[in-house]
């Protein structure tokens, strides 16, 4: 299966360790700066190395090589054209979270997958994760009862050298705020395990410390879902001084986990009625992965390869990351109006809330 990738910055190593791990014939590397080339360069084993060429152009790369599955992973704001792109040379598609900062560009690239019958995966990793997987094994096999309350936390620190690292980052053209960036894995993964379909949201968004940015540096949000069951999402990047936690908490009327770690790799809680499982699945899930991404791009890769290939869709959808962009812009709008919002969304864009913190 022939394998390019577009945006050779921070994460596109995580990218392409997943597609070596995957055996993927990885044929080009595309960014409009060379800068991350050779780091990626030197992780391609010497006898494939001659077989990867660099492109300045994506276009032109889509065109030379024709590649069968091609990772996004620019900077959020210029995603959606490149993956529409993309999918019209008819390349499978992994984008990076978010699929997109609007619900009319996720539609669009939905729309078009299924014109084109090409498999998108959005890389919300953290699904795959063991501990994750089994949350959502014990969620799906009705473990916890009825669904009656989730929490989902990411209180970390983001400082001034994170930002101006990438220009991108913090703006409402290209990225959005806490939520969009760091909280949406935790957010997908509340919205899938504890029920897909939302009716309100309420929500307080602010610039506490990040004056250098303009989106939010914290996110508070109530969620009613259709079940009956309620949510609460807290993000924040202004913690002093370093990451302080990331945590998952479902309770059921005949369950209640909770997990923690890096991404939510170490089970801290598992309580059920039906069977005492509690000490061996807590040493199960015991040990944090090196760094937060951890394993989890190799998982995502190993997912859409075999999606391709049975063709069924993969574990995280486009649809799903429709589904978490939408939960965010939900938040966004009730915060920016000061009402309830009720789901599901037919418009939004983080470029909506341009200026909101400016005064
Ligand atoms: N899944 C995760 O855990 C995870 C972690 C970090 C970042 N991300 C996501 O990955 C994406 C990239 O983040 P990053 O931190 O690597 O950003 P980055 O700024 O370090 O890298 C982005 C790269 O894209 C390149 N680029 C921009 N426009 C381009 C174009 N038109 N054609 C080709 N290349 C182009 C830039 O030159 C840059 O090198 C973002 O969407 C971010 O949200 C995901």
């Amino acid at each position: 299966m022939k394998y390019a990738i577009i945006g050779c910055g921070a994460i596109s190593k995580n990218h392409i360790a997943g597609a070596l791990n995957t055996g993927l014939e990885i044929c080009g590397l595309c960014d409009i700066v060379d800068t991350g080339i050779p780091a990626l360069m030197e992780m391609i084993p010497e006898e494939q190395k001659a077989g990867v060429k660099y492109y300045p152009d994506y276009k032109d790369m889509l065109e030379e090589v024709h590649p069968d599955l091609v990772a996004i992973a620019t900077g959020s704001g210029v995603k959606t054209r490149i993956a529409l792109d993309c999918i019209r040379a008819g390349a499978n598609l992994i984008i990076e979270k978010p699929i997109a900062l609007s619900i009319a560009d996720a539609d669009a690239i939905i729309t078009a997958a299924k014109e084109q019958n090409v498999k998108v995966c959005i890389c919300h990793q953290n699904r795959l994760n063991p501990s994750v997987q089994a949350i959502k094994k014990a969620a799906d096999e009705g473990r916890f009862g009825r669904m009656l309350h989730g929490s989902a936390r990411v209180l970390w620190n983001r400082n001034k050298a994170y930002y101006d690292a990438a220009k991108w980052r913090g703006t409402w053209k290209s990225d959005g705020g806490t939520l969009m960036n760091q909280c949406i894995h935790n957010i997908d993964i509340l919205r899938w395990i504890l029920g897909n379909d939302i009716k309100q949201v309420f929500a307080y968004t602010d610039r506490q410390t990040h004056d250098y940015i303009e989106a939010e540096d914290i996110g508070v949000a109530v969620v009613k879902f259709a079940n009956g069951a309620y949510a609460t999402i807290e993000g924040t990047v202004n913690v002093y001084p370093r990451n302080l936690e990331e945590t998952l908490t479902i309770l059921g009327e005949t369950g209640t986990v909770k997990a923690g770690g890096k991404s939510l790799n170490i089970i801290e809680q598992w309580n059920f009625a039906d069977k005492d499982d509690s000490a061996e699945v807590k040493a199960q899930f015991a040990e944090n992965p090196p760094n937060i991404p951890g394993l989890g791009h190799t998982r995502i890769y190993e997912d859409v390869v075999d999606a391709i290939r049975t063709d069924r869709d993969p574990v995280v959808s486009a649809e799903d990351g429709r589904r978490a962009i939408e939960l965010i812009l939900a938040i966004y709008e009730s915060a920016a109006t000061g009402k309830p919002v009720d789901l599901p969304l037919t418009s939004g864009a983080t470029l909506d809330y341009a200026g909101r913190f400016d005064t």
